[in-house]
Order: structure tokens, then sequence, then C-alpha cells
């Protein structure tokens, strides 16, 4: 099974997504191979932070650029789940990765800055739909409002956009805003190894709702 994550905003939380869910699915006893296809290298310095305190479980990351395309399917026999990590921006990396994922996991904050990057993204899924018609793209809520009303205004604000695009899934499922996701990332670890549970229950929750689809 392969996930890329990706979208066409920097900073929208992919990184953050791509590293919890990797650890999610290593958790339940998967073999989890995380690929950093972004010249920032984040997720790359975040493995090398968790092989450095050997935290387990334990998963492989492989970096890699340009055309990814062959290197996930390659690596796609070894492994139950490839998750693919790409720069916030419309890459060769993005188009490559998606044209052979099973997922495109598209994290998206309610604002308009990122909502507006969301007509170039249907744009690429439909191109490359031609070559991988089974590819299915869904849109995950990320850093989210925790305060009541912001939250159901926000999430109104997404269905709304959303409703034009039919072929882009809203998740149930929020990534909301929690300082957590800042505090894990330089230890090398996953929010479901904190003693957060609202955090740790939104990830085991996301891959959940993700791989039940
Ligand atoms: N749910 C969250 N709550 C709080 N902070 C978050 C959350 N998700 C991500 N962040 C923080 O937001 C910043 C951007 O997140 P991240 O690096 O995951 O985004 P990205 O989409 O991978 O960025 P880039 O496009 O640069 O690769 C980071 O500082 C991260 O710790
Ligand atoms: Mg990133």
């Amino acid at each position: 099974m392969i996930i890329t994550v990706g979208s066409n905003k920097g900073g929208t939380g992919k990184t953050t997504t791509a590293t919890n869910i990797a650890v999610a699915l290593a958790s339940k006893e998967k073999d989890v191979c995380l690929i950093d296809a972004d010249f920032q290298r984040s997720s790359s310095k975040w493995y090398q932070d968790r092989q450095e305190s050997q935290i387990f479980p334990t998963i492989t990351l492989v970096e890699k650029y340009d055309n990814i395309s062959n290197t996930i399917e390659e690596l796609n026999k070894k492994f139950d789940y490839i998750i693919v990590d790409v720069a916030g921006r419309n890459s060769r990396e993005m188009i490559t990765g998606i044209s052979v994922s099973d997922i495109l996991l598209a994290p998206h904050q309610a604002s308009q800055l990122d909502l507006d990057t969301i007509q170039e993204l249907h744009e690429q899924i439909t191109r490359v739909k031609d070559l991988n018609p089974n590819l299915v793209s869904y849109i995950l809520h990320t850093i989210a409002s925790t305060n009541p009303t912001v939250k159901t205004n926000e999430r109104k604000e997404f269905e709304d956009y959303l409703h034009d695009f039919p072929s882009l899934i809203l998740l149930d499922t929020c990534l909301y805003y929690r300082k957590i996701y800042r505090d894990v990332m330089p230890c090398g670890k996953s929010v479901i190894e904190s003693n957060n549970i609202l955090a740790k229950n939104e990830i085991l929750e996301l891959i959940d709702e993700v791989l039940k689809k």
C-alpha cells in the first residue's frame, strides 16, 4: 500500500502527518518505509534523531528525488506500507509519487491561501488519473482550531470549498493545532509515543479512516 502525503502549499503539516502515520502503522507491527522526497530533508532529520535515540518500533527511511516512481514500486514489494513525504509545491516528486500511489493524503489548513491551491491539486490529480485511475485522494484538515465556534466555521468553509471537487474526499478526522506535534518532532518521535491522548487518538483515527475506505 502506497500513500503519498502531498499538497501544493508549504507548511500544511505533510511531514508531521507522514512521520506520525509511519510510526502509527509500525506500532501495528507493519513493515513501514518512509520516503523523504523533499530536498528540505525534514523527515530525514527526524529519522536521524529517532535512530540516534534508538526508538522502537523501527521504520526504514529512503531519500529519493526527481522521478521517484520506480523506487516506490520496488520498495512496495518489500514493505507493507510506503509513506511518501514530498515538498510543498507542484513538484516532480509529487507527480511521480502519486502516479504509482494507492492514496494521496493532502493536508490543508482552512485558510484561503491553502484552499486556493486545491484547484491546482485537482488538475494534477485529473492528469495523473489518466495513468493511475485507481488513485484515491483525501483532503485532511490540519492545524485545525480547537475553539468550538471556529472549528464549526472552518469545517463549513472546507465543505463548501470542496463541493466543486467531488473527487477529493474530505476526511472526518482532523489534526488539531496541538503543541505536542511540534514538541515530538526534534525527538524523532510520533505523538502516539507521547502522553497526549487527544493527539494520539487523532492519528490512530486517521489511519483507521484512511485504511478502512
Ligand atoms: N497539528 C499541528 N499542531 C501544531 N503544530 C503543527 C501541527 N502540524 C504541523 N505543525 C507544525 O507546523 C509546521 C509545519 O509542519 P510540517 O513541517 O509538517 O509541514 P510541511 O507541510 O511538511 O511543510 P513543508 O511544505 O515545508 O514541507 C511545523 O513547525 C510543525 O511542527
Ligand atoms: Mg515537509
